[in-house]
């Protein structure tokens, strides 16, 4: 297993971290598990960048909304572990839930600006919840760089906006989306997808790169851009979207002209009930 080992609390973590020497990096991967292409890219990535790697397995809590999927979502920690087994990473933390939260845990981390847009008024309690759960495993396990995902391009804007914020000494590296070979983004969600769902699903990739085509070929009006995005998804009328957006790239705000500085496509939206995201970025002409 090149030396992977499995940190089962914060005691076992705190001393495999005080073995690590001063001055050796350390990378940090933060899952909920049920790993796929996507968080192995971060995975490599940690491991090509820092001398070590720990990546953390944890289902939190605290960012599922009141009836979301907290109680279906995917716990595949045996075969997480065996995923991870070949890249040469030193450890996995699956900490309980204990280890995050104490009994009678009272404080929480909250953005007020970034959080408000975007995903933000249709998964009530998400962001503090991610923020919180990721300062405190930042704290735990003190890594020098944490890999994020740009799918997840709104948390990372705001665990960015934290670690300035808050002056949390950790650097944060967004790596690109990984895609299925059909343009799905990866995520664990997608395993709710029936085989109908799945073969849809790929139309919201499609839809982004029609957006990003119309801006290539110069259109810039935010509204228009988001507009023809929106009418591709709906034309398979499955699809229940919850935003389609053009916003600018650092704070999340709609853009009516994407001028100089490039934007973002943001798009959340429903299938048979399953919550999908994507982005792309607008790069400046
Ligand atoms: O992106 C995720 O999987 C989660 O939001 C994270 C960052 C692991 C926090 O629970």
């Amino acid at each position: 297993m090149l030396g992977q080992v499995v940190l089962r609390s914060l005691a076992e973590l705190r001393a495999w971290r005080a073995q690590i020497p001063l001055g050796e990096s350390l990378g940090f991967v933060a899952t909920m598990g049920a790993l796929h292409e996507g968080h192995i890219s971060l995975v490599r990535e940690s491991v090509a960048k820092c001398r070590r790697t720990v990546v953390s397995i944890f289902v939190n809590p605290t960012q599922f909304a009141p009836g979301e999927d907290l109680d279906k979502y995917p716990r595949t920690l045996e075969s997480d572990l065996a995923k991870l087994a070949p890249l040469g990473i030193d450890a996995v933390y699956a900490p309980s839930v204990d280890d995050l939260y104490p009994p009678e845990a009272s404080t929480i981390v909250v953005e007020t600006s970034l959080s408000k847009h975007l995903c933000g008024p249709f998964r009530p309690g998400h962001f503090r919840g991610v923020m919180t759960v990721v300062l405190t495993l930042f704290n735990q396990v003190r890594p020098d760089a944490a890999f994020f995902g740009q799918k997840d391009y709104q948390q990372c804007a705001v665990l960015r906006r934290m670690v300035r914020d808050l002056a949390v000494p950790v650097e944060m590296v967004v790596c690109p989306t990984v895609r299925e070979p059909d343009g799905l983004a990866m995520s664990s969600r997608n395993a709710y997808l029936t085989p109908d769902a799945r073969l849809l699903a790929p139309c919201i990739y499609e839809s982004l790169v029609k957006v990003l085509a119309l801006y290539q070929l110069g259109e810039s009006s935010g509204s228009r851009l988001a507009a023809e995005g929106l009418a591709h998804l709906q034309s398979a009328t499955q699809f229940e979207v919850e935003y389609y957006s053009v916003v600018h790239l650092n704070t999340l705000e709609p853009l009516e002209c994407v001028g100089k500085a490039g934007a973002v496509v943001a798009v959340a939206a429903r299938l048979e009930g399953t919550r999908l995201i994507d982005n792309v970025l607008l790069e400046a002409h």
